[in-house]
C-alpha cells in the first residue's frame, strides 16, 4: 500500500467506529509509525510503504479503535507549544489547561519566585510556567508515584531539574513554606459522573486524576483551607475549574479567604474555566 491509500484505509476504520477527526488521527498516527511531520507525509503520498511500517501503523489504529487516547498510542502530546511526554499514569494535558499558564505567566509580578503547582501529572503546567518565567523556581505536588516519575521525566527532558522539583505529597507538601503563587488543575469531576465520562477518558485515564469527591469540590475546599499557611500575602491562587463550577469555588474561596479579590476567566466556548484569587 501506498502512504496516501494507507492514510485512507485508517482514516476510514476510525471513522466506522465513529471517532471524529478521522483523518487528522489517520495522519498522527502515521506519521507516529514514520517518525515523520504529518507535513512530509503528503509530500510521500505515492510512496510505497514496508510491510513493517503497515503493519506497525495497522497495530496503532486498532489500539485506537479500543478509544484509547491517540497522545497515549504515539506517547507524546503538545501543551504551550511545548512537547511533553504522556502515558497512563497522568492525564493527557488539556488545550484548556494552557489558559491556566497563561494566566500565570502574565500576571507574573517580577518580585515573585516561587510557585507551587498542585498535582503536577505529566509536569505541563510546572514546565509552560518554568521555560516562560526564567525566575520562577516551582515545587509540583503529587500523590501518584507513576505521575510523579513521568514528571520528572518530562522535567529533565526541558532541562529544568534545577528550577523545577516533583514533591510526592497529599495536595500540599509537609514543609511548610509560603509561595508567590499557587496554581492547580485538581482533580474537578464529581465522583458520580465518572463512568459516564467518554470511554477515552473513562478506560484509559487514571481516575485518580479526575475523581473530585462526591460533589467534584472537594480539592477546592482543601486547597482554600490552606492558603493563609501556604500563600504569600500579594500572592496569587489560580485555579482551574469544571463547567459550572465558578460561583461554587468563588464561594468556597470567599468562605475560607474573607477580603480576597477574586476574577473568573472564560475559554474560547465562553465557559468560566480559571478562577483567580489575590491575597
Ligand atoms: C487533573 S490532573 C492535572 C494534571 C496536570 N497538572 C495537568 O494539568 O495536566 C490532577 C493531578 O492531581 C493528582 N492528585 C490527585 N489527588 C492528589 C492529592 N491528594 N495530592 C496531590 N496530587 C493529587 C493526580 O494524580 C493528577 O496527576
Amino acid at each position: 500500500m501506498t502512504i496516501g491509500q494507507l492514510l485512507q484505509w485508517g482514516a476510514e476504520a476510525l471513522r466506522q467506529k465513529g471517532i471524529e477527526s478521522q483523518e487528522l488521527e489517520s495522519e498522527i498516527l502515521l506519521s507516529f509509525v514514520f517518525k515523520c511531520g504529518r507535513d512530509r507525509l503528503f509530500l510521500r503520498n505515492s510512496e510505497q510503504v514496508s510491510k513493517n511500517l503497515e503493519l506497525k501503523f495497522k497495530r496503532a489504529v486498532s489500539q485506537r479503535l479500543t478509544r484509547q487516547p491517540w497522545q497515549y498510542i504515539t506517547g507524546e502530546t503538545e501543551f504551550y507549544g511545548l512537547k511533553i511526554k504522556v502515558n497512563q499514569n497522568a492525564l493527557i494535558p488539556r488545550p484548556e489547561t494552557e489558559l491556566l499558564a497563561e494566566a500565570v505567566i502574565k500576571r507574573w509580578q517580577p518580585e515573585w519566585s516561587t510557585v507551587l503547582d498542585i498535582g503536577a501529572g505529566s509536569g505541563a503546567i510546572s514546565i509552560a510556567l518554568a521555560k516562560n518565567i526564567p525566575n520562577a523556581r516551582i515545587w509540583a505536588s503529587e500523590i501518584s508515584p507513576g505521575a510523579g516519575a513521568l514528571a520528572t521525566r518530562n522535567i529533565r527532558i526541558h532541562g529544568l531539574s534545577r528550577r523545577v522539583k516533583i514533591v510526592k505529597a497529599d495536595v500540599f507538601p509537609v514543609k511548610k513554606q509560603r509561595y508567590d503563587c499557587i496554581v492547580s488543575n485538581p482533580p474537578y469531576i464529581p465522583s458520580g459522573q465518572l463512568k459516564s465520562l467518554q470511554p477515552e477518558v473513562s478506560l484509559y485515564e487514571p481516575w485518580q486524576a479526575l475523581d473530585g469527591g462526591r460533589d467534584g469540590l472537594k480539592f477546592y475546599r482543601l486547597i482554600s483551607k490552606k492558603l493563609k499557611e501556604y500563600l504569600n500575602p500579594g500572592g496569587l491562587v489560580a485555579l482551574e475549574i469544571g463547567q459550572g463550577q465558578g460561583k461554587k469555588v468563588r464561594q468556597i474561596l470567599k468562605t475560607c479567604n474573607p477580603g480576597m479579590k477574586i476574577e473568573i476567566l472564560k475559554d474560547y466556548a465562553k465557559i468560566g474555566r480559571i478562577v483567580l484569587g489575590y491575597r
